[in-house]
C-alpha cells in the first residue's frame, strides 16, 4: 500500500488529504472565517488559524481514510509560494511528523498542484488528463497559462502583469459592497443581469499576459458617475454590474487563451485554481473548447479552491527516489512553477 499525506496551508485554507495507491480517501478542509470582517486575508490572523487547525484536520484526514499514521508512506506538502507565515505552519507540521514518523518528505509548488489537480481520482476509473495539455490557472494570487509537458516540467507561457482574475472579482465586489471574497457572489448575481448592460475595458496588451487593473479602474469610474447621479445606482443595477463585469473577465481569460491555442495548437485543455469554479467561465470553457474539438478538463468545483488533495497528488506523481525533499528546506513566498 502507497499511502500519500498531503498538507496545503499557502493562504487561507489549512487542508490535509490521504491518497491511497492513486485514489483519493479523504480531503479535509478548515476555512478561516476570520478574515471576512476585513475584506481579504490578514496574514498574521492566517497563521494563526493555520497553527489551531492544522493538528485536528491532518487527524481527521488520517482517521476518515481508514488508516493509522503508522501506514503512511510519504508526506507532501506545499512549499510554497504564498504567505510565508501560513507555509511555515504546513511546511513545519509536515516536517516533524515526517521526521516522527521516519518517512520521506515530498515538496510541491502550489501552482503546480493546481496544474495537476486534475489527476485526482475519487475512483479508481476515473479518467485523467494525458501530458502535454494546456492549463488556465485562474485564482485569488495568479492568472497564467501554463504548458504541462509532465509532473516536473511546467512553462508559464502568459501570465498576469498586474492583478490576478480572482483580485478583479474580489476588488470590484468589494466596491459594491459585497463580501470578501466577492467571486462567488459575482457569480450568484450574474446568473440573474445582462452581460452587455456595461461595457467595461479590456486590455490591450501584447503578447499572452494578462491584464485586469484597466478593468478594475473602468468598474469604479463607472460605480462613481453611476453613484453621482443616482445614490441607488448599484442598488438599481447589482445583476448587470454583475454580469457585465463577469463577461469582461471572461473575454479577457479567452482573448489569451484563443492565441496561445493557435501558437501551440494543444489536444487538451484544463483550467484551475479558485475562479475556474465561476460558472460563466466553466461555460465559456466548454464552448470555446467544443468549438476547436479540443478536451476540456473542469475540475470539480471541490478541487478549484485551494485543497490538500492537488498537493497529495502532485507529491504522489513527483515521489521517486530523486525527488525527497531534505528537512531543511525553507518554504518560499515567491516563485516561478517548479
Ligand atoms: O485558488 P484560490 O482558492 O486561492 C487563492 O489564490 O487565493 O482562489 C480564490 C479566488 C478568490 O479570488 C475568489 O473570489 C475566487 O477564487 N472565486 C471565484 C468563485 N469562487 C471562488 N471567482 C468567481 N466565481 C466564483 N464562483
Amino acid at each position: 500500500m502507497k499511502a500519500i499525506l498531503g498538507i496545503e496551508s499557502s493562504c487561507d485554507d489549512t487542508s490535509a488529504a490521504v491518497i491511497i495507491d492513486g485514489v483519493l480517501r479523504s480531503n479535509v478542509i478548515a476555512s478561516q472565517k476570520v478574515h471576512e470582517a476585513f475584506g481579504g486575508v490578514v496574514p498574521e490572523l492566517a497563521s494563526r488559524a493555520h497553527q489551531q487547525n492544522i493538528l485536528p484536520v491532518v487527524s481527521e484526514a488520517i482517521r476518515q481514510a481508514g488508516i493509522s499514521k503508522n501506514d503512511l508512506t510519504a508526506i507532501a506538502y506545499t512549499r510554497g509560494p504564498g504567505l510565508l507565515g501560513s507555509l511555515l505552519v504546513g511546511t513545519s507540521f509536515a516536517k516533524g511528523l515526517a521526521l516522527g514518523l521516519n518517512i520521506p518528505l515530498i515538496d510541491v509548488n502550489h501552482l503546480a498542484a493546481h496544474a495537476l489537480s486534475h489527476f485526482v481520482k475519487e475512483t479508481p476509473e476515473d479518467e485523467v488528463p494525458e501530458f502535454p495539455y494546456m492549463c488556465l490557472l485562474i485564482s485569488g494570487g495568479n492568472s497564467q497559462i501554463i504548458l504541462v509537458k509532465s509532473p516536473v516540467d511546467m512553462e508559464i507561457i502568459g501570465k498576469t502583469i498586474d492583478d490576478a482574475a480572482g483580485e478583479a472579482f474580489d476588488k470590484c465586489a468589494k466596491v459594491m459592497g459585497l463580501p470578501y471574497p466577492g467571486g462567488p457572489h459575482i457569480d450568484r448575481l450574474a446568473a440573474e443581469g445582462n452581460p452587455n448592460a456595461f461595457a467595461f475595458a479590456r486590455p490591450k496588451i501584447p503578447g499572452l499576459d494578462y491584464s485586469f487593473s484597466g478593468l478594475k479602474t473602468s468598474f469604479l469610474y463607472t460605480l462613481r458617475d453611476g453613484l453621482a447621479e443616482d445614490p441607488e445606482f448599484i442598488e438599481k443595477n447589482k445583476a448587470d454590474l454583475a454580469a457585465s463585469l463577469q463577461q469582461a473577465i471572461i473575454d479577457i481569460l479567452l482573448a489569451k487563451l484563443s492565441k496561445a491555442v493557435k501558437i501551440h495548437r494543444p489536444r487538451q485543455i484544463a483550467i484551475g485554481g479558485g475562479v475556474s469554479a465561476n460558472s460563466g467561465v466553466r461555460n465559456a470553457i466548454e464552448n470555446f473548447c467544443k468549438g476547436r474539438g479540443i478536451k476540456a478538463w473542469i475540475p470539480k468545483r471541490s478541487f478549484t479552491t485551494d485543497n490538500a488533495a492537488m498537493v497529495a497528488i502532485a507529491g504522489a506523481m513527483r515521489f521517486t527516489p530523486d525527488h525527497i525533499t531534505d528537512i531543511s528546506l525553507p518554504p518560499y513566498s515567491k516563485t516561478a512553477i517548479s
